[in-house]
């Protein structure tokens, strides 16, 4: 009798059937499912295949791995394609099968012998309950095969029934956005050459109402830089699915025979405890990947905000003065120091130090900010040129375009054709040199455009630049083992877990406004663990809003994530330099926890102008809260504060961080607690919560808490 194969690991369930010609078909995945020992896929197929009206086909569809015509899917399939115009439905047959059910691995290889395809399908469910899923396909024929749409796929239950994705813009990226899981789809699709200020992150399907704390939720992400969609999906059939993959161009991917395609992976995640249960999966999973930074993560300073383009050797030296002063460990030199460059409309490509301000190259600022024991790190942005520049005019065939047909410029800048050899071995010697000459420790690798009219070869041109990235990453890193990278996209548009297997931070967003920074912060993290998300203290009015907040604000906000400061220290009182020594040895004491432990979030239920998030250790006898008003409140007393992930039969020293809070407001009257801190059991806390302080807007307190 045959068996179904059942994956699972940490509360999540993947129930195969192999029983078939065709791929392995999904019959579940989300929660464990108890043990299923001797439970037949007779049985299981008895109980889960759908009824069906009179006039339905004699069997029901399946949903396999790729799913396709010739099981009855009528969804968006798996794989579409053609060989020169010929049999446009696959019909794969599987002819091996390597399953390790304890290790969480199946790996299939199907064929379509009359098209001439072959496909292989990787398929883990990771210890921490994330499922990774990639295709490669094959031409195994004689002539050309073209791929159209490639998608990971995989089903969800009718009770999931609202969609939750995020958009955005420059300077507000990772907005919430939700819907009714309607029949039909939902698909969202990047055309922007990276992954895109309104790339979504995640697509959520989820039971009605779900929220960071409760409710059953099922995510996908896609790992990829380039074009991409994320896609739900409900047929009146009764399936419903979710899944990515990438967006390619016509003609984009042709196989030459003996060609291969290999989709980029998409990342599946279920919990039935809300968006806080597929964040700790996500989060747990990544820092247990080899390469994920495992050491502390430093105190930055980056000279962006604090001097734009205007870098005066004198100034920037006594800046470096300063930041070590305070405790800054890791010191950025970003865009302006190059060969033509005062600005943003000229330089880009001249990967040379600027002469006639550095005339000794940058080694005396370099070395005195090793002397004052930080590390040194530059801003470039490899992938781009500006037309105003030696680089473009001695190589205007290196622009990613179709002869005579160049894109629109944006910032004044076009984009260089990294898959053209000699490009891509030019700025490879180029950031080669740069790091080895200045000792680099860091690069913020920027990119400040979306790709339009992008042309290779001939041919749509995104794919080829995306993979020509992650090779020139790649190789960078294999020059320069201890190199750390910063993915930077005009802030927050090259997030994605592509990017990250090469990089060792994102940038969030080009806004340090410390009340949008909350929220972006708090969406972002829901994907990105905090120790990979840059954020740093602006000066008082950020520049993306003209909004002003107060220090221990901006503090507070910076501080859950990889801190750093982008102000000009020289001009700060030192009452300011004190309070942000104060902070940056706060943080260095508090990076373990912040860095390892569990992200939180509760829910703010109808009173969304108080924030509270945390991050709470592993064995959770450590934690550190922030509540944050956002607004005024239509409330006199605030809502009490129910801390979430605590060990419930703990007993908490519960100590508000005063000296990093701004002073409270004399006219009000708070909480005893919130003087001189309390001692109360992690139930209580739980579930009847504090009550919370009066705060004005734009003010937060931070709470620590200790087991005893
Ligand atoms: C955009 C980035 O996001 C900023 O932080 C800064 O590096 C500028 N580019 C520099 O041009």
């Amino acid at each position: 009798m045959p068996e179904p194969l059942i994956l699972s690991a940490d509360g999540t369930a993947l129930v195969l059937s192999l029983d078939g010609p065709g791929l392995p078909s999904v019959l579940h995945w989300g929660p464990a499912l108890g043990p299923l020992d001797g439970v037949s896929l007779d049985a299981l197929t008895g109980a889960w295949a759908p009824a069906r009206l009179g006039a339905s086909p004699p069997s029901p569809p399946v949903l396999s791995l790729l799913p396709g015509e010739h099981e009855g899917w009528q969804g968006r399939p798996g794989v579409a394609g053609h060989g020169e115009g010929r049999l446009p439905h696959l019909r794969l047959r599987t002819t091996d099968i390597e399953a390790e059910a304890l290790a969480g691995r199946v790996l299939v290889r199907a064929e379509d012998a009359e098209a001439g395809v072959g496909t292989v399908t990787e398929l883990h469910l990771e210890p921490q309950g994330v499922v990774r899923l990639r295709h490669t396909l094959t031409n195994l024929g004689t002539t050309p095969w073209t791929l159209a749409a490639p998608l990971s796929l995989l089903p969800v239950p009718d009770h999931a029934g609202e969609l939750m994705d995020w958009t955005g813009r420059w300077g507000r990226e990772r907005h919430p956005q939700r819907s009714p899981f309607h029949q039909g789809i939902r698909s969202l699709e990047l055309r922007r050459g990276r992954t895109g200020h309104s790339a979504t992150g995640l697509l959520v399907a989820g039971t009605p109402g779900f929220g960071f704390r409760h409710g059953e939720v099922w995510a996908v992400h896609l790992g990829w830089s380039g074009n991409h969609q994320h896609h739900a999906e409900r047929l009146p059939e009764g399936w419903s699915v979710i899944g990515a993959g990438e967006l390619l161009g016509p003609g984009e991917v042709r196989l030459a025979p003996g060609e291969s395609y290999e989709s980029p992976w998409a990342y599946f995640a279920y919990s039935d405890r809300g968006l806080d249960g597929v964040s700790d999966r996500l989060h747990r999973w990544l820092r247990a990947r080899p390469g994920h930074p495992r050491t502390p993560r430093p105190v930055v300073l980056n000279t962006w905000e604090a001097v734009y383009f205007d870098q005066r050797p004198d100034h920037l030296l006594t800046l470096a003065e300063r930041a070590a002063e305070i405790g800054v460990e890791r010191f950025v030199l970003d865009d302006g120091w190059f060969h033509g460059r005062g600005n943003d409309t000229a330089g880009l490509g001249d990967w040379h130090v600027a002469k006639d301000t550095w005339p000794e190259g940058l080694n005396p600022l370099a070395d005195r900010v090793r002397e004052l024991g930080m590390e040194f790190g530059l801003w470039v942005e490899p992938e781009m040129v500006n037309l105003d520049s030696d680089l473009a005019r001695a190589h205007p065939d290196w622009l990613l375009a179709a002869p005579g047909r160049t894109p629109r410029e944006w910032r004044h800048q076009h984009v260089l054709d990294l898959a053209v050899p000699d490009a891509f071995e030019h700025i490879l010697g180029r950031l080669d040199a740069l790091v080895s000459e200045y000792g680099v420790g860091y690069l913020k690798w920027d990119h400040n455009r979306d790709l339009l009219e992008a042309v290779h070869d001939g041919g749509p041109g995104v794919r080829a630049q995306t993979l020509a990235l992650y090779r020139l990453l790649d190789r960078l890193r294999e020059r320069h083992p201890r190199l750390e990278i910063e993915s930077c996209s005009s802030g927050g548009a090259r997030i994605d877990l592509g990017i990250l297997a090469r990089t060792d931070r994102v940038w969030a967003s080009d806004t340090n406004d410390p009340l949008d920074r909350q929220d972006i912060q708090r969406w972002l993290s829901v994907l990105v663990p905090p120790e990979l998300i840059g954020s740093h203290i602006g000066p008082p009015t950020a520049h993306v809003t003209g909004r002003a907040a107060d220090l221990p604000f901006r503090a507070a906000t910076a501080l859950f994530g990889h801190a750093g400061l982008e102000w000009d220290l020289t001009t700060c009182s030192p009452e300011e330099l004190a309070y942000l020594r104060r902070w940056t040895e706060a943080y260095k004491r508090l990076r373990p926890l912040l860095h390892g432990g569990e992200v939180v979030r509760v829910d703010p239920g109808h009173r969304p102008e108080l924030l509270t998030h945390g991050v709470v250790s592993a064995d959770r006898r450590h934690a550190l809260f922030a509540c944050v008003a956002t607004a005024t409140s239509p409330y006199v007393a605030p809502p009490r504060l129910r801390l979430a992930g605590l060990d419930e039969h703990a007993t908490y020293h519960v100590t508000p961080l005063t000296d990093l809070t701004a002073a409270p407001d004399r006219r009000f009257r708070q909480p005893a607690w919130s003087a001189a801190g309390t001692t109360l059991p992690g139930a209580l806390l739980t579930r009847a919560g504090l009550a919370a302080p009066l705060l004005n807007p734009s003010q937060a307190m931070l709470i620590e808490l200790r087991a005893r």
